[in-house]
C-alpha cells in the first residue's frame, strides 16, 4: 500500500516558515556556482592585465613569471618578450607566454649555436639543456642527461650514423678559424663518433689517438729521448727540461708551439763557418720558405762583406775583400768533393757531427751545422732545387675535447706525459715521452689516467661539458673559449 501522501496544507506548513526555499540551492550546486564566479573573476582580471598594461608590465610578470631571470639575461629581465613570443590575441585557453618559440628567440641574440653534429637527427631544444628562472646567478650547468639523451641511445645514434655516411667527410673535420692554429687530423671512423655510452668514468669511448694507434705525421725530425737524457750539457746556464722547449700560452691552456730560434738555435745554430760562430744562415721564419735560403747562399761574398763591415768593423774595401776569400777558402773545403754548397747545406745530415758549442770537445775543422736534413725532410724540386718539407706541428691533439694545463698545474709534466710503473696514471696505453726516440709518438695520456681525478671516487668535476664544448661544430672551430691565438715569436712578422 503507497504512504499516504500529504495534501498542500500539510505541504504548506512544513515550509511555513521558510517561503524562499526554492531559491536556496543543494550545498553542491551552490559550491559549483561559486568556482564558475571565481572562474569568470580571473578570467577578467587576466583580461584586464592584458588590455591594460600589455606584455612587459611589471603587474604580468609577477603574475606570471616562474621565478628571477640569470644574471647574464638580467639586462632585459623585464623584456619577456626577448625570450617569449608575445600572445597576439587574448585567448584564455594558451599560457600567457608560448613556449614552443623561445629557441627561435634565443637564436635571434646567440647565433652559431643551432647545431651540434651535422648528422644529428633530432634538434635538441635549447631548453632542455639552459634553464631561466631559477634565479640571479649564473645558469646552471648543463646536466650530462642531456648529453646522453642522444649519445646514450642506440636508435639515435644508429640513425645517426647512417645520416652521417652521406655527409661530405668536410662536414665532420675540425679546422680553427683564420688557420690559427694546427688541428691535429685523425681519420674519421667509418660510422662517425656515434659509440653508445652514458657516463666517462664508465663506458666512454678509449680516446682515439690511443685505441687506434695513431701517429704524428709531422715530418720534423725530432727524438725526446735524446734530448731528455740528461747528458746535454746546459745552456746557458739553463738544463734542457721540458719547460726549455714547452711554454705554456698566455691562457695557461696550451703551449706554445715549437720555434727554431727559441727552442733549437741555441744549440744548432745554422753555422756553416767553424771560424764564425755568429755568422749563421738565416733559419726561415713563419711563412718563408727555402728559398731564402738558397738566396742566401748564391749571395754568400755579399754576406761575408756585409758581416766584415757590420761585425769586424772592417771599412777599407781591400781588407773586406781579402776577409771575403779567407772565409770563402773556409767553406769550400767544408764541401765534400763532387757536391755543390747548396746540395751540402740542405741535404747533409750527419748525424755524427760534432756540435762543439755544446759538448766539451774542441770545434773541429766542421761548422756546428750539418745540414737542413738533419732536422727536415728534403726533397727535390721538378727544376733541381731542394725543397724543405714545412713542418707541421699540431697545436691541439684531442681535437674533440679541451683540456687546459692550468688546472693542473701541481702536476709534474711526467705524470701525464710518461708515468711510471706503480703510479695511479700508469696503464697499458701510457706515453712515454722520455723513451720517445721519434716524432711520430704522440705522447699523450690516455683515458685511464683522466678517470683517476675524473671520476666518483677521484672526486674531481667530471661532466661532459667539462672536457667537451657542445656549440663548437665541424667544420670551423670557434677559438672563443678554447683557446688563444697562436702567438708570433719575436721578430717574426
Ligand atoms: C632569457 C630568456 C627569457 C626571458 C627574458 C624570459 N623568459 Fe620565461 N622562460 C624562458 C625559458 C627558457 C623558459 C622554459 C623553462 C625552462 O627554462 O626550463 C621559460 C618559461 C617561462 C614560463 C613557464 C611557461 C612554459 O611554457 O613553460 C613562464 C610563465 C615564463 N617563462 C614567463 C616569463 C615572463 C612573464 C617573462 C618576462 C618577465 C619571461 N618569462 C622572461 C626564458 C625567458
Ligand atoms: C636579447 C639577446 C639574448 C637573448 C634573446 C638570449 N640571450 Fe642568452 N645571453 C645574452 C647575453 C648578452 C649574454 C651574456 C653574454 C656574456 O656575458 O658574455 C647571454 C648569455 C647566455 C648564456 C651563458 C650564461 C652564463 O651563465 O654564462 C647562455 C647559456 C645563454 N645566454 C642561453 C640563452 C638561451 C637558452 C636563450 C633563449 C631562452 C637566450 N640565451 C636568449 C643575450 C641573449
Ligand atoms: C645538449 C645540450 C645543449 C643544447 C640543446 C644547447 N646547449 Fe648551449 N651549451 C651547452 C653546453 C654544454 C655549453 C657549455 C657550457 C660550459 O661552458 O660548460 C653551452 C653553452 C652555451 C652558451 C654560452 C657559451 C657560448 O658558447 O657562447 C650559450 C650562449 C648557449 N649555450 C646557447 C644555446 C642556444 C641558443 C641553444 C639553442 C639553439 C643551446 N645553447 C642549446 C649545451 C647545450
Ligand atoms: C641531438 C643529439 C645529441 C645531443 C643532445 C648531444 N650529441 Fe654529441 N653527438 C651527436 C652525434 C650524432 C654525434 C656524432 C657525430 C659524428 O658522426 O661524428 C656526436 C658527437 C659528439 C662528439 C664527438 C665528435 C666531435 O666532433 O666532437 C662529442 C665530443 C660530443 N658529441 C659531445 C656531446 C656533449 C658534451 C653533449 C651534451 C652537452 C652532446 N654531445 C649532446 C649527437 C648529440
Ligand atoms: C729540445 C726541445 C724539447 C724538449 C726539451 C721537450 N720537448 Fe716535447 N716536443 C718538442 C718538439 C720539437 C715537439 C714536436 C715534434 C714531435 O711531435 O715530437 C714536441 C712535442 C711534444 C708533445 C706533443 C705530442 C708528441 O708526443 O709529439 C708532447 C706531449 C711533448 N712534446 C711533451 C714534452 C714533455 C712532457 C717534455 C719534458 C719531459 C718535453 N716534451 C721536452 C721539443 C721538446
Ligand atoms: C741544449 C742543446 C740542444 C737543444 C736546445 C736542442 N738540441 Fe737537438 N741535439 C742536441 C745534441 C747535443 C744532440 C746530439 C745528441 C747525440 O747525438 O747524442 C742533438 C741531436 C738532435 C737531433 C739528431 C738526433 C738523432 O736522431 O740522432 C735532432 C734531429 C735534433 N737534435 C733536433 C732538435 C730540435 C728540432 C730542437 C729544437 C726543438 C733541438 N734539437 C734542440 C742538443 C740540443
Ligand atoms: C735543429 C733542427 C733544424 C735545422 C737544422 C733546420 N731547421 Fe728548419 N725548422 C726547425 C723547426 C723546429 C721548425 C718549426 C718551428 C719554426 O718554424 O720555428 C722549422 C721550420 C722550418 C721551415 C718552415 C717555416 C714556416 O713555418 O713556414 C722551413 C722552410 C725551414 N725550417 C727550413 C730550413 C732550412 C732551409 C734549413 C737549413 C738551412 C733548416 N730549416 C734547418 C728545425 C730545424
Ligand atoms: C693532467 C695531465 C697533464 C699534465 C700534468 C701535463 N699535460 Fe701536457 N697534455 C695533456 C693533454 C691531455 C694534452 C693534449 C691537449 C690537446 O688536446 O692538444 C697535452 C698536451 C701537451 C703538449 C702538446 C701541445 C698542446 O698544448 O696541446 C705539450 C707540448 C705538453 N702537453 C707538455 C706538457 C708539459 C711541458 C707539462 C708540464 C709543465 C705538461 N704537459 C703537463 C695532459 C697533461
Ligand atoms: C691528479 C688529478 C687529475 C688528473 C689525473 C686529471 N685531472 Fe683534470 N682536473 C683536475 C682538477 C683538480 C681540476 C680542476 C677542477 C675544478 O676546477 O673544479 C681539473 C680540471 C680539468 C678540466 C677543466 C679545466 C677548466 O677549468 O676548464 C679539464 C678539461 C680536465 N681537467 C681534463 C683532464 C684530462 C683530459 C685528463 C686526463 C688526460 C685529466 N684532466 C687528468 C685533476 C686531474
Ligand atoms: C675528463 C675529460 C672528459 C670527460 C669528463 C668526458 N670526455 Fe669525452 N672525450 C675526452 C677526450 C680527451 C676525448 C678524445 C678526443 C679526441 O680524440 O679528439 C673524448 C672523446 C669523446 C667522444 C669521441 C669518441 C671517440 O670515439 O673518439 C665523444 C662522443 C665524447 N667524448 C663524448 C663525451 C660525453 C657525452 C661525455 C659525458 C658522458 C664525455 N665525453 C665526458 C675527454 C672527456
Amino acid at each position: 500500500m503507497p504512504l499516504p501522501r500529504k495534501n498542500q496544507k500539510q505541504i504548506a506548513q512544513k515550509y511555513a516558515e521558510n517561503r524562499g526555499y526554492f531559491r536556496r540551492l543543494h550545498s553542491f550546486r551552490q559550491a559549483r556556482r561559486l568556482v564558475a564566479l571565481v572562474c569568470v573573476m580571473i578570467s577578467v582580471a587576466v583580461a584586464w592585465f592584458y588590455l591594460h598594461n600589455g606584455r612587459s608590465s611589471p603587474r604580468l610578470e609577477a603574475f606570471s613569471s616562474s621565478g628571477e631571470i640569470s644574471q647574464a639575461h638580467s639586462q632585459f629581465a623585464k623584456d619577456c618578450r626577448q625570450c617569449h613570443d608575445p600572445v597576439e590575441k587574448l585567448d584564455l585557453l594558451k599560457p600567457a607566454v608560448a613556449s614552443a618559440s623561445i629557441d627561435a628567440n634565443c637564436e635571434n641574440c646567440h647565433t652559431r649555436h643551432t647545431f651540434h653534429q651535422a648528422d644529428v637527427v633530432v634538434d635538441h631544444s635549447c631548453t632542455a639543456c639552459h634553464h631561466e628562472h631559477l634565479g640571479p646567478g649564473p645558469m646552471q650547468p648543463v646536466a650530462d642527461r642531456n648529453c646522453a639523451a642522444c649519445h646514450g641511445d642506440a636508435d639515435i645514434m644508429a640513425a645517426s650514423a647512417q645520416k652521417g655516411r652521406h655527409l661530405p667527410a668536410t662536414d665532420f673535420q675540425v679546422k680553427f678559424r683564420d688557420n690559427l692554429l694546427v688541428a691535429f687530423q685523425p681519420p674519421r671512423p667509418p660510422l662517425g663518433y656515434t659509440q653508445v655510452f652514458q657516463s666517462f668514468e664508465g663506458d666512454h669511448p678509449a680516446f682515439q689517438i690511443q685505441a687506434e694507434h695513431l701517429t704524428d705525421p709531422n715530418t720534423l725530425k725530432f727524438d725526446h729521448k735524446i734530448h731528455l737524457s740528461g747528458d746535454i750539457p746546459e745552456v746557458e746556464g739553463r738544463k734542457l727540461d721540458c719547460a726549455y722547449c714547452h711554454k705554456p700560452d698566455s691562457r695557461g691552456a696550451y703551449m706554445q708551439p715549437i720555434s727554431f730560434a727559441k727552442n733549437c738555435q741555441a744549440c744548432h745554430a745554422l753555422q756553416i763557418d767553424p771560424t764564425l760562430s755568429d755568422f749563421q744562415i738565416p733559419h726561415p721564419t713563419a711563412g718563408s720558405s727555402a728559398n731564402s735560403v738558397r738566396d742566401f747562399l748564391l749571395t754568400l761574398p755579399t754576406q761575408y762583406a756585409t758581416y766584415a763591415a757590420e761585425k769586424k768593423g772592417l771599412t777599407s774595401s781591400a781588407q773586406i775583400a781579402a776577409f771575403v776569400n779567407r772565409h770563402m777558402l773556409v767553406i769550400r773545403r767544408r764541401v765534400r768533393q763532387g757536391a755543390d754548397l747548396e746540395k751540402e747545406v740542405f741535404y747533409a745530415d750527419d748525424r755524427n757531427i760534432d756540435l762543439g758549442g755544446v759538448s766539451s770537445m774542441p770545434m773541429r775543422e766542421r761548422a756546428l751545422f750539418p745540414g737542413c736534413a738533419y732536422c727536415h725532410e728534403v726533397r727535390t724540386s721538378a727544376a733541381q732545387t731542394p725543397v724543405v718539407t714545412k713542418p707541421i706541428t699540431p697545436d691541439r691533439w684531442y681535437v674533440h675535447a679541451r683540456f687546459d694545463h692550468s688546472a693542473h698545474i701541481t702536476m709534474t709534466c711526467e705524470s701525464c706525459h710518461a708515468p711510471v710503473k706503480g703510479s695511479p696514471l700508469y696503464s697499458a696505453t701510457s706515453p712515454n715521452v722520455l723513451q720517445s726516440e721519434k716524432t711520430s709518438d704522440i705522447n699523450l695520456p690516455d683515458k685511464a689516467s683522466c678517470v683517476i681525478c675524473h671520476s666518483a671516487q677521484g672526486g674531481v668535476v667530471s661532466t661532459c661539458a667539462t672536457c667537451h664544448d657542445y656549440h663548437n661544430p665541424a667544420p670551423v672551430r670557434d677559438l672563443a673559449g678554447i683557446s688563444v691565438p697562436r702567438q708570433t715569436a719575436p721578430g717574426e712578422k
